[in-house]
């Protein structure tokens, strides 16, 4: 097997196509953006978004009136969230900013921090985690609100089944390129000292006679943390937690693990 690429490098599948399976992502975003906007509250809100990609949510957050500073850490990803951007009318309400969301400064504050689809669960050690909470308090406004949107380690557990990967194919048709593009997990490792695993996905593009065109094996890397790690980096961090649900909808019991942080009172 070919060395795996790593995710959202340049030229890989990851990118390229990375709003196309997005949006075949299913349930699990359900009532994402709403649950933003509602959060944001006042218009314009000043946001800003941590591992902003290829500026899925920070358009259409954008679109709906609030001004938004996006980061992160893959300059292809921001690219083509420069290129989504470029012909909409929301782009001078649009900041891209290519740097670590554990170590960056911004002037200003942001009355929204939102770290959407797992970008927090990135962050593989608690220093890291620590640090990149670290930056959302010292860029959050008083009366600010974070969202961090992380994935749950019972789903990284089923998706290392081995007998769900293999039959964890998936097709995703592809109406621009009139072909079909099929991403499949041949390869898990879990280290649960660690609290991490790296996934391999093999991307195929096919035509539309299922002859193989392209083909990529890349790696996904994604750390877990347990509700008992939280408190203590939340105290360190002079952040306290407001809510925690499991889907975007209310009332709607899901698979996801969304933190809502504010600044802990001092007075509290
Ligand atoms: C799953 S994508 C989410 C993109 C976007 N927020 C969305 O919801 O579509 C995760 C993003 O986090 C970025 N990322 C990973 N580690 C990062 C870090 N330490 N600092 C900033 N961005 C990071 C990746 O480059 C990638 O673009």
């Amino acid at each position: 097997m070919p060395q795996p690429r790593p995710y959202y490098a340049e030229n890989s599948f990851s990118l390229t196509f990375y709003d196309i399976m997005t949006a075949c992502a299913g349930d699990q975003l359900n009532g994402e953006i709403g649950f933003y906007v509602q959060l944001a509250g006042k218009q314009p809100a000043r946001i800003l978004e941590l591992g902003c990609g290829t500026g899925r949510v920070t358009a259409a957050l954008a679109e709906r009136g609030h001004t938004i500073c996006g980061v992160d850490l893959s300059a292809p990803m921001l690219e083509q969230a420069r290129l989504k951007l470029a012909n909409n009318v929301a782009l001078g309400k649009v900041h891209f900013l290519q740097a670590d969301m554990c170590d960056f400064s911004l002037d200003g504050r942001f009355d929204l921090i939102i770290a959407p689809f797992y970008s927090f669960s990135h962050l593989l050690t608690m220093e890291q985690r620590r640090a990149g909470l670290a930056r959302i308090a010292e860029h959050m406004a008083p009366d600010g609100r974070a969202v961090l949107h992380l994935i749950k380690r019972d789903t990284l557990a089923t998706t290392l089944d081995v007998s769900e990967l293999t039959n964890s194919r998936t097709t995703i048709p592809l109406p621009s390129h009139q072909a079909i593009l099929t991403a499949q997990s041949i390869g898990h490792s879990a280290d649960h000292a660690a609290q991490r695993c790296d996934i391999s996905v093999k991307y195929q593009l096919m035509d539309n006679n299922r002859r193989i065109v392209a083909e990529s094996v890349e790696q996904l890397t994604y750390g877990w943390i347990e509700a008992d790690q939280i408190a203590p980096l939340l105290k360190d961090t002079g952040l306290h937690l407001t809510r925690r649900e499991t889907g975007f909808i209310e009332g709607q019991h899901g698979n996801e693990d969304i933190w809502v942080l504010a600044h802990k009172d001092p007075n509290a």
